[in-house]
């Protein structure tokens, strides 16, 4: 079945960022010249999504204003004799009837902000992208996704190996059968400590569902924080429902973690024909002026 809609959750409060992100939502920062938010939708279009569902909290104005229409801005620049920028924005225009923004009024972790859109998705498949996951492809992850669901059906989960000592940041895999870059779902645990860990195979923020899960998340018992977890909801669907993970092809940038969120800004701008070279000096200046002193 094909892959229509897909949800972003961008609720989070990002403190991690803070106080860069007070104001303005984490997924706004920019990686180069484009919010993240962007990045994730630009693959979502890519792979074929029609609908754009954000699960916004109450103060994330600026994510519906960076998919809407600027006139004024557009004004300003047709005036300046900016086309080609007037069309840069145009392009990250959403149609309104395309978009979704859900407001998830408390802020009770990924499996709650997802069930709020529950009402948008009925009984089809969906995709689930979490904008803080950059993944640098030849083609875009969730397209490779898309492509593979298509063959196989079922629940699919982008995974990749992490260093043990990260296991705690990740939904983990307890690993079955593997099938080239498809490894059967055994089990998932969620951030488990590193010498508890199951396997070093972890979950980033790709997903393509089945609409079980919405109601598995209806029903799921929070965690010990308090949270409703989508990796707990998904363990409790195994046995009733078939998961995949899927090895990507590409590497993928934690932009939720500064250094990742540098690196990626870094590996995006070298990936740009026409920075590269500005890029690659400047970066090589940095490095040498840190060995100087
Ligand atoms: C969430 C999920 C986790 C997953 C991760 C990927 O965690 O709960 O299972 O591995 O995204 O980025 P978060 O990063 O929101 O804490």
């Amino acid at each position: 079945m094909a892959i229509r809609k897909a949800i972003f959750p961008v609720a989070g409060l990002g403190t991690r960022f803070l106080p860069a992100t007070k104001s303005i939502p984490k997924e706004m920062m920019p990686v180069v010249d484009k919010p993240l938010v962007q990045y994730a939708v630009e693959e979502a279009k890519n792979a074929g999504i029609e609908e754009f569902i954000f699960v916004v909290s109450a103060n994330k104005d600026a994510i519906v204003k960076h998919f809407g229409v600027s006139a004024s801005l557009e004004r300003a620049l047709q005036d300046a004799g900016k086309s080609s920028l007037v069309a840069s924005i145009r392009d990250c225009q959403l149609e309104t009837s395309a978009t979704h923004f859900i407001i998830q009024e408390h802020a009770l972790g990924l499996g709650h902000a997802i069930w709020c859109a529950r009402h948008l998705i009925d009984s089809e498949p969906f995709a689930v992208i979490l904008p803080d996951d950059l993944v640098l492809s030849a083609i875009p992850c969730l397209k490779q996704m898309v492509s593979v669901h298509g063959e196989q059906g079922g629940n699919l989960l982008a995974v990749m190996d992490v260093h043990r000592q990260h296991t705690g940041r990740y939904g983990i895999l307890i690993p079955g059968k593997v099938h080239n870059r498809l490894i059967e779902v055994k089990g998932l645990v969620e951030k488990p400590k590193p010498l508890e860990a199951p396997s070093q195979l972890a979950i980033i923020g790709r997903y393509i569902l089945q609409p079980q899960v919405l109601n598995q998340l209806g029903i799921q018992q929070r965690d010990v924080n308090g949270e409703i977890q989508l990796t707990d909801a998904m363990a409790s669907l195994l046995g009733e429902t078939t998961f995949y993970g899927f090895r990507f092809e590409g590497k993928r940038y934690d932009c939720g973690d500064k250094v990742g969120f540098l690196e990626a800004n870094m590996a995006y701008a070298l990936a740009r024909e026409e920075l590269q070279e500005d890029v690659a000096a400047a970066v090589l200046r940095v490095a040498h002026s840190i060995e100087s002193t």
